[in-house]
């Protein structure tokens, strides 16, 4: 149909006949002349029709943006050369316009900026914009190059099932009924895990898999319901065997989409470091501020609101200080105290040091009064205020402080401009291996029930469960948590013992894992690895701040395709075939 792409023609096709295909970008209807921009998945062309070729010339007058066009003519330069154009030197005079098609009623022009329902609704639009289409290649070449790595490095791309059992990452499952099984269900994977731990039994030794997981969670921006994960596993291996392969990995990519080179090695920080420096198991750092404790300082306070949480083994009081923040209104303070309200705050003190060297006279702080001169004298240190700083102070639970103060930290972060312009990555490790769920009473697992402890030993593990430190490891990015790993448990008893502790009993540890269990009784060997997430490493390097941007066909933030109208209600014969019964009146579209 066509003889070159819109966007590749240039100087050396001067004089020569050329056929394009691609839609109107742009149309400039004058009275002797027509100026087409004609756009196709490389790029723009420019396209004249003249008026003495009069059978052209009259479907030009036809056509509208996005109508789809075939244009045969010939290449000559451009007597004003379009800079911002890759082909900006020449352009096409046209002999014929065929049109493929037309676009009668746009729903919205692709130049503007749509609204996100009509982004999705009319996804096929969205994605033909430039912008989406170079994001949308950046995933594709993200993907082309970590298959070409670890093919070249003896992985094995192998494929697990999608109608499956549970595997517990967190999240609720999607469900499919069985019609062959009346009352049962599969379940989607949230995400390979047993498979691959089980091929690790079976003796692949290296695995990959470009995999697809399904996890009905709250979304967010980062968040999808059915996402991709680059899912890997290695036999015989420790962390820091996995950590430096994958660390090279993502050099690697990085290096060949990006042109970016990372860090030679990552650095590495505990759990318990990044929560007490940053707020956060997953730290941004390119943004300098820190967290510093001060609770030591003010045990001895009247204040309730710090004497609490001082003397409360269970509480925290974080000192954060912001350069040149004694700047800050009173009006901009309230926002920020309305802002770590979400985040559970019972409210945000400040303390602005307006001149240093005037000790309490050169403060300005409504929690002041509050403080002995050595309780005030302690938390400047602390923190390393300077005139003209401004030192906010959060105190209460630890979890809710640390969540507030982390949060407050980047939110700083970003609206004073404070975040580098730079590539950060690190590895979280030593991640606490359970966590107390207050609602369930019990213990939840921090990665999932198969990430090893560090001890070896079950009765050490029980002994000192509320403490016990896990081999999970987790790569962070400017902030994001882009791969998260672990060394799995390969022995019966210490799985068995982990489920107990999870509140997972002998039965019920027997109906949903006794495949596994059974799996490790036959010389299962050490193993581990690590999944990515692939639409958060695209996003980060397509620089979007969502990954619906580097996903074709996204869900919206309720989990629905506009474009398709999924979920929808279904035929009665089809539910009465999956022995199926709905307890709601499905809402009518
Ligand atoms: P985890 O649950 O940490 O680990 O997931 C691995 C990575 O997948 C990405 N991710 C998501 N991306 C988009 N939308 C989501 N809803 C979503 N959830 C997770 C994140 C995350 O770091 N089986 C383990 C891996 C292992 O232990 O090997 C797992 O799934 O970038
Ligand atoms: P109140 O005693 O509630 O009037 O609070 C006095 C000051 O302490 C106000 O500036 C509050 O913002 C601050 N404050 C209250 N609760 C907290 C908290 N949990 N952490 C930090 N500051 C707080």
């Amino acid at each position: 149909m066509r003889t070159h792409y819109c966007g590749l023609i240039d100087e050396a096709l001067v004089g020569q006949t050329v056929t394009l295909c691609g839609w109107v970008n742009t149309l400039r209807l004058q009275s002797h002349v027509a100026f087409v921009d004609l756009r196709d998945h490389e790029g723009i062309a420019q396209v004249v029709v003249e008026r003495e070729n009069a059978a052209a010339f009259a479907v030009a007058g036809e056509i509208g943006n996005e109508y789809c066009l075939r244009v045969t003519g010939t290449i000559r330069k451009r007597l004003s050369v379009n800079d911002k154009l890759r082909t900006g030197t020449v352009e096409l005079l046209a002999d014929t316009v065929e049109i493929l098609n037309a676009a009668k009623d746009l729903p919205f022009a692709l130049h503007e900026n749509p609204n996100e329902d009509m982004r999705m609704t009319y996804r096929y639009l969205d994605l033909r914009r430039p912008e989406m289409q170079k994001m949308m290649r950046t995933r594709i070449k993200l993907v082309q190059s970590l298959r070409r790595y670890l093919d070249a490095r003896g992985f094995q791309d192998i494929e697990t099932p999608i109608l499956t059992k549970a595997t517990p990452e967190g999240a609720r499952d999607y469900l499919v009924p069985s019609r062959v099984h009346p009352g049962q269900f599969y379940a989607l994977p949230q995400s390979p895990q047993l498979f691959k731990q089980i091929l690790m039994m079976a003796g692949f030794d290296r695995y990959y898999q470009i995999a697809r997981c399904f996890r009905d969670e709250d979304l967010r921006a980062d968040r999808q319901p059915e996402f991709t994960q680059l899912d890997l596993e290695f036999a015989f291996v420790e962390e820091k065997d996995v950590q430096d392969f994958v660390e090279q990995l993502i050099r690697h990519v990085f290096k060949e989409v990006q042109g970016v080179e990372l860090d030679a090695t990552f650095p590495r920080m505990t759990w318990a470091e990044a929560m007490r420096r940053f707020g956060s198991d997953k730290p941004d750092l390119r943004i300098a501020l820190e967290l510093v404790d001060v609770a030591n300082a003010l045990k001895q306070v009247e204040f309730k609101v710090f004497a609490e949480p001082a003397n409360d083994p269970a509480g925290r009081i974080a000192a954060l200080r912001l350069p040149d923040g004694a700047s800050l209104s009173r009006k901009d303070i309230d926002l920020l105290t309305e802002y770590v309200a979400k985040y559970g705050a019972k409210g945000l003190a400040w303390i602005k040091v307006e001149d240093l060297a005037k000790g309490r006279d050169g403060i300005n702080s409504p929690v002041a009064k509050f403080l002995d001169d050595a309780a005030l004298d302690a938390v400047l240190k602390a923190t390393g205020a300077q005139s003209g700083d401004i030192v906010f102070v959060g105190a209460g639970k630890w979890k809710t402080v640390t969540d507030f103060m982390g949060a407050l930290r980047l939110k700083l972060g970003k609206d004073r401009g404070l975040v580098e312009n730079s590539w950060k990555p690190l590895w979280v490790t030593d991640f606490p291996m359970f966590e107390y769920d207050e609602e369930e009473k019990r213990f939840v697992a921090l990665h999932h029930p198969f990430t090893a402890p560090k001890v070896d030993d079950v009765d050490d593990l029980r002994a000192n469960a509320a403490n016990a430190v896990s081999r999970g490891y987790d790569m962070v990015l400017n902030g994001n948590e882009i791969g998260g790993g672990s060394i799995r448990i390969h022995r019966p008893e210490m799985q068995s013992t982990v489920f107990d502790l999870l509140g997972i009993g002998p039965e019920e540890a027997e109906a949903k894992f006794g495949f596994l269990l059974k799996a490790l009784k036959f010389g299962a060997p050490p193993h581990g690895g690590l999944a990515f997430g692939i639409d958060r490493i695209a996003a980060l390097m397509a620089g979007t701040e969502s990954i619906r941007d580097v996903i074709a066909f996204p869900k919206t933030t309720s989990a629905q395709d506009l474009m398709t109208d999924a979920p929808s209600p279904v035929a009665d014969g089809q539910l009465k075939e999956l022995h199926v019964k709905v307890a709601v009146e499905p809402k009518s579209a």
